[in-house]
């Protein structure tokens, strides 16, 4: 299809109504313009069409986010992004849903099991990789909520409050390295207002962050209902209302480019984005089939790979087949391996660990609790334990139950069920070791977590969860999987606690750029499990870690390497993480921040090399002065390790050749940082100096104090101690601000 010139063919009528969906999941289509409808679906941890009234088609449901990020395995990602993608072409739709990459401020948010992380680098990786893999079968993705959506209290209507380095460090990264690396077919836009603003008529999130400065070329979809203005949303770079407003807006679009409070390019930008997508899918078809068999394999797999062994005491796992074993906990007979809301997956085929049990070792089981309340069922509970108190090992499929968290809803607290904490707590006191198995979207409470043997997390692992939980516990699969967000003792640990979910319709970001371990970690602060940490059944050493140089300019940046050597009896995969401290001082940061990470499969015994290449944004904070990142001159730390609390090696480098931000002159600029800047350093002594030394005279203190004060006085003091004129100060001013240019242009 020729664009532009079906552009350009079409009425403005035709025009207004292109701009909205169809039928809930379609796009408009124009038979006799040659523009057919695709349709978009949900997911994206597997295919929610949706046919008929409100059916869904069957699909293999693979992790949700929270999972799969724990494999922190690109090729991974992208191999699921494959398999979505092939479904999708069977089955006739173009665009999947996903992924959905909001970072996870709070554990309270019910959307974060399919969320990937608390950190923007793994979010951003990741999903750029499975948009890699969907988009490489002519299917497009929607990364979405775009931006600051990060609880579903008020989602529709409250506003983050967020400054714009959090925005830019912490909240948009993920969509920022999709969009450069991936080029996602569209984003979506979220429901909630920043700042005040609605994402979906914000010229500035859909337009000049998201086009021009990351130079995004796809389409912006809204989220299905996210649409308040209109005519403000096609103004701001909204080219596609989803579901549509079932014609009600045609007719204002219409008027509003008839009268001209709407230009007729812009309407024609957003209908030339959609047609640019239709066309795309639509040309590109593909002949697949979906084999649902097929695809069930890959996502048993595929969970193998997320499942994090959060504990291991004394080696109590993996489990011997001779070993008499007592599970516990309806779970393992109905495993949480999805979450609830747009992402539910009407699954294929659900392999509980119950069901496949047998072929593992000797066993009992007894249900102990509901997987779908917290009731304690008095008699459930005496079987289990009388079972248990027979067993050499228990394990306990704990978790939380589905209306625990869920799309549009956030969860209460953080805890497991009472009468789950009840159970496991009573199962300890048997003098057995206790392995607990937890199936949640989310960190929870841990109450008994120093008095069990073992802990294994295995999120919401997908529908081939119960086969690949057994196959970690009796030690088929060396579980490899690490945490990608951070367990806090409690929920009053949150950065985000005080200012969770907000209120007045506002929630304040208050920590700003302080999110997860950043915050954690800074603080020096004990959390149950760390950012990044999971153990194996064998073990890594560490050596040899190199930097390509110790000094370098931003732009050059700096190549590292570390070597890892299986050292157990055992094929495993460790994944090893890089964080960059900050100590040039120039800027409030965080203690250090992830800024790579690396998969490495070893066989016993073999020695393989991570390595990491590094740029000036790896260094660099956001400057809202500047508008732009900024990497200082100065020394930064390179740290290598297991997780974000276990460094194994660390590097002194440097960054030379950075321009250095000079002082913004004003009445108000403190004497101090004018004394130290290079750009004002000489000049300020020469025409401070007859100033200086009259203070000095004048105050009758310690040369300490006198040094203090002048360093935190505002160049308008000298007023008020040396009674200078304002036109004076107005001449210091002026001359400063002279210097400086001329400095700038060197
Ligand atoms: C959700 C989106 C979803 C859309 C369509 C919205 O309520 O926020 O994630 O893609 O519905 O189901």
């Amino acid at each position: 299809m020729d664009v532009e010139k079906t552009v350009k063919k079409m009425t403005l009528e035709e025009k207004a109504k292109a701009v909205e969906g169809n039928l809930v999941w379609f796009t408009q289509a124009y038979p006799e313009l040659g523009i057919p409808e695709i349709q978009v679906s949900d997911g994206p941890h597997g295919l929610r069409k949706m046919y008929g009234e409100g059916k869904t088609i069957t699909s293999v449901c693979f992790p949700a986010a929270s999972a799969s990020a724990c494999s922190f395995d690109t090729e991974l990602l992208e191999e699921i992004g494959h398999t979505l993608g092939k479904e999708c072409q069977a089955e006739n739709v173009g665009v999947i849903l996903g992924p959905a990459v909001n970072i996870k401020r709070s554990p309270l948010c019910g959307r974060n099991f399919e969320y990937i992380s608390e950190d923007p680098y793994v979010a951003g990786k990741l999903s750029a990789a499975l948009i890699r893999g969907v988009q490489a079968e002519n299917v497009g993705t929607s990364i979405k909520h775009f931006a600051a959506n990060n609880q579903e209290f008020e989602r529709m209507y409250g506003s983050s409050e967020v400054d714009e380095r959090t925005l830019r460090e912490i909240y948009f990264p993920a969509f920022e390295i999709a969009v450069k690396e991936s080029q996602p077919w569209t984003v979506m836009c979220s429901y909630n207002r920043i700042n005040g603003t609605y994402s979906s008529e914000n010229p500035w999130l859909l337009t000049d962050v998201l086009r021009k400065e990351w130079g995004f070329e796809g389409l912006v979809m809204s989220d299905w209902g996210a649409v308040s203005d209109r005519i403000a949303g096609i103004a701001a770079g909204l080219d596609l209302d989803m579901p549509g407003s079932g014609g009600v807006n045609n007719a204002s679009i219409v008027k509003a480019v008839q009268e001209g409070t709407l230009s007729e390019e812009a309407l024609d930008a957003a209908v030339a984005n959609i047609l640019r997508m239709v066309d795309r899918f639509v040309s590109g078809r593909k002949e697949e089939t979906f084999d649902p068999e097929a695809d069930h394999a890959k996502a048993v797999d595929a969970a193998k790979e997320c499942i994090v062994l959060l504990k291991n005491e004394e080696k109590v796992l993996p489990l011997a087949k001779e070993e008499k074993v007592a599970l516990i906990g309806g779970f393992a007979e109905s495993p949480r391996y999805q979450g609830g809301g747009s992402s539910h997956i009407n699954s294929f085929r659900v392999v509980s660990a119950l069901s496949v049990a047998e072929r593992y070792g000797a066993f009992t089981y007894n249900r102990g609790f509901s997987p779908e309340k917290d009731e304690t069922d008095e008699e459930l509970q005496k079987e289990a334990l009388a079972a248990a108190a027979e067993a050499d090992k228990i394990v306990v499929f704990a978790g939380l139950p589905d209306v625990f968290e869920s799309e549009a809803y956030d969860r209460e607290h953080m805890q497991l069920p009472a009468c789950q904490n009840r159970l496991i707590t009573q199962l300890t006191t048997l003098g057995k070791p206790v392995i607990v198995v937890l199936h949640n979207g989310s960190p929870v409470e841990m109450p008994w977590a120093d008095d069990v043997a073992g802990i294994v997390e295995a999120y919401l692992g997908g529908e081939g969860i119960g086969e690949a939980v057994m196959d970690v516990l009796y030690g088929h699969v060396n579980p490899s999987g690490k945490l990608a967000e951070s367990f806090p003792r409690k929920l009053s640990d949150n950065p985000s606690y005080l200012n969770f979910p907000g209120t007045g319709h506002k929630v304040n970001y208050a920590e700003g750029v302080f999110v997860g371990y950043r915050y954690y970690d800074t603080k020096q602060m004990d959390v149950r499990f760390p950012f990044g940490y999971g153990l194996s059944y064998t073990d890594f050493r560490y050596a040899n870690l190199r930097v390509s140089r110790d000094s370098f300019t931003a732009s050059e940046g700096v190549t590292v390497s570390v070597d890892v050597t299986n050292t157990g009896d055992r094929a495993g995969k460790e994944i090893v993480q890089l964080y960059v401290a900050d100590r040039t001082g120039s800027a409030v940061r965080p203690v250090h921040e992830l800024k790579g990470f690396c998969k490495l499969s070893l066989e016993p015994g073999e020695t393989k090399t991570a390595t990491f290449k590094l740029d000036s944004r790896a260094f660099a904070w956001y400057d809202t002065e500047s508008g732009d990142w900024y990497a200082a001159n100065g020394s930064y730390t390179i740290e290598v390790g297991r997780s974000s609390r276990q460094i194994e090696y660390t590097a002194e480098v440097h960054i030379i050749g950075s321009r250095e931000k000079p002082p913004v002159i004003t009445p108000d600029v403190q004497l101090g940082e004018l004394l130290q800047s290079p750009y004002t350093r000489e000049y300020t002594m020469e025409r401070m100096k007859k100033y200086m030394d009259r203070f000095r005279s004048n105050a009758n203190e310690t040369e300490e104090m006198v040094e203090a004060v002048v360093r935190f006085m505002p160049l308008r003091s000298l007023r008020s101690f040396l009674q200078i004129t304002n036109e004076e100060i107005d001449s210091i001013v002026t001359d400063l601000k002279e210097h400086v240019e001329k400095q700038l242009q060197k």
